[in-house]
């Protein structure tokens, strides 16, 4: 099990893999090879994930217990203490289950003279709890705010600093938010409409094992443990997994009021198509049609896969929405659902946080605004676009459509006004003073995501 999650933790550190990919193989090669079953799957699950997403908090606990920088530690013995102080700190492993497995484990992976190693720094580790350590290493809140809370809810600094700028408020709230991120979301199921019911999803499911979402009428919460895979309606496609914040964007763009035809949908950055496949279905009620555009091959097959058998006509294109191949004007509504920093997800990328820098959001300044200013030029006078992302930085977020609105990004010849997107989202609470919506994990149990929505208007 130990050897396990270290693999997949040197697999993420080594060559920067993603967790969420790493794991399942592994898990999948331990059940065939040593009898997992599903607790020690969700043990070793919760040792991966629980290492990486407080990583910054465990590294700087194990630095107060090494008598050297920790850059001269080697990785793979870093990441074995790091394994080791979330057991000791974050589970309720014994103690002296925690360092002798941790031990042990440094013994197979590292060798001897490091195994001692190991055992020397875990116990000292082990003479504090977590609250103990964190007012050690913590600089206290009335001194640094943002580094108190970065250590205490590891994030980074810069992340805890953005997500505060667009939350706003005072300390209870950002620790709320901050806490959030550390929780494993629960899944959400979307019956997707005129292909599934979500009592139909319920009913299948039985008692207990889901109840409705919060406000998406698609929308099934699966009970902890619930395996979306075991349902007919999501491996034939007529229901998928899809986080209800992104149910609320669809739904929202598909009822924003529009004046004239309501004929031409366009989602222009559609992979892996989740969004596209539940516009797609609430088009074909109105009787119109879908374009869904993507610009990498590979995730517009996705896409394609999303898709199929959808109740309404539609077709996907592998298209850059930079440059589109559409004539411009030829939609009556638009989403684009930009490449973001992922800010807004943190709960299901556990490295995440640790693996982004603040220069990547200028990597991706041009890119969104170019897609919104190309999207309103898709759009018809009249026509409605939406902007989200599944980000709350304010840099992707307001900030690109404030500029685009006046005319950046190439949208100098077109013009557009906000449409107020918080009645598009009936009975949610706390969505500010809007125009644009921004969802957040501690408010509304969905991923940040941010949408705006404006209407050409020239
Ligand atoms: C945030 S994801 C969209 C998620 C999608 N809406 C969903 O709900 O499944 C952004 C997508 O835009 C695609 N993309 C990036 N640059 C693009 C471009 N220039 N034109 C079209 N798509 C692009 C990415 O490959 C990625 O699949």
């Amino acid at each position: 099990m130990r050897v396990l999650a270290f693999e997949a933790l040197r697999a993420v550190d080594e060559r920067d893999a993603y967790a969420n990919l790493v794991l399942p193989p592994l898990l999948r090669k331990a059940r065939e090879q040593e009898g997992f079953d599903a607790r020690d799957a969700a043990l070793a699950t919760e040792l991966v994930y629980g290492t990486l997403r407080r990583q910054g908090t465990y590294d700087a606990i194990v630095a107060a217990c090494v008598d050297r920088p920790l850059r001269e530690v080697d990785p793979p013995v870093l990441d074995v203490l790091a394994l080791g102080a979330h057991q000791l700190l974050g589970t309720r492993i014994p103690t002296h289950a925690a360092v002798s497995a941790s031990v042990e484990l440094a013994r197979v992976v590292l060798g001897d003279g490091r195994a001692k190693f190991v055992n020397a720094v875990l116990r000292r580790v082990a003479q504090r709890d977590l609250e103990g350590w964190l007012a050690e290493v913590a600089p206290p809140y009335d001194e640094d705010p943002e580094d108190h809370l970065a250590v205490v809810h590891a994030h980074p600094r810069w992340i805890v600093s953005a997500l505060w700028d667009a939350l706003g408020g005072g300390r209870a709230g950002i620790e709320d938010l901050l806490e959030a991120d550390n929780e494993r979301p629960e899944v959400t199921l979307v019956a997707r409409p005129g292909r599934a019911t979500r009592a139909e999803l319920l009913d299948v499911l039985g008692e207990g094992a889901g109840e409705p979402g919060r406000w998406s009428p698609y929308a099934v919460r699966l009970a902890e443990g619930g395996e979306p895979g075991a349902l007919d309606a999501v491996r034939e496609g007529r229901a998928g997994v899809q986080d209800e914040g992104s149910q609320l964007v669809a739904m929202a763009l598909a009822d924003a009021p529009l004046d004239g035809p309501d004929a031409r949908w366009l989602d222009g950055c559609a992979g892996p198509g989740g969004k596209a496949a539940l516009l797609g279905a609430l088009a074909a009620r109105r009787g119109a049609a879908l374009l869904a555009a993507e610009k990498q091959p590979h995730r517009a097959r996705l896409v394609q896969r999303a898709l199929a058998g959808n109740p309404g006509p539609y077709e996907v294109v592998t298209a850059d929405g930079t440059r589109p191949p559409w004539r411009p004007g030829s939609f009556d509504r638009v989403l684009v659902d930009v490449p973001c920093s992922g800010l807004g997800a943190l709960r299901r990328r556990p490295e995440a946080r640790w693996r982004r820098r603040p220069e990547d959001l200028e990597g991706f300044a041009p890119l969104q605004r170019s897609l919104l200013a190309e999207a309103l030029k898709s759009a018809r006078v009249g026509g409605v676009v939406g902007y989200a992302t599944c980000s709350p930085h304010l840099a992707e977020t307001r900030a690109v459509v404030d500029d685009v609105l006046k005319g950046h990004g190439g949208a100098q010849e077109v013009t557009a006004e906000w449409i107020d997107a918080r009645p598009l989202m009936p009975g949610v609470p706390a969505l500010g003073d809007g125009p644009d919506v921004q969802l957040w994990p501690h408010l509304h149990g969905t991923d940040a995501m941010y949408l705006a929505l404006l209407r050409r208007t020239a």
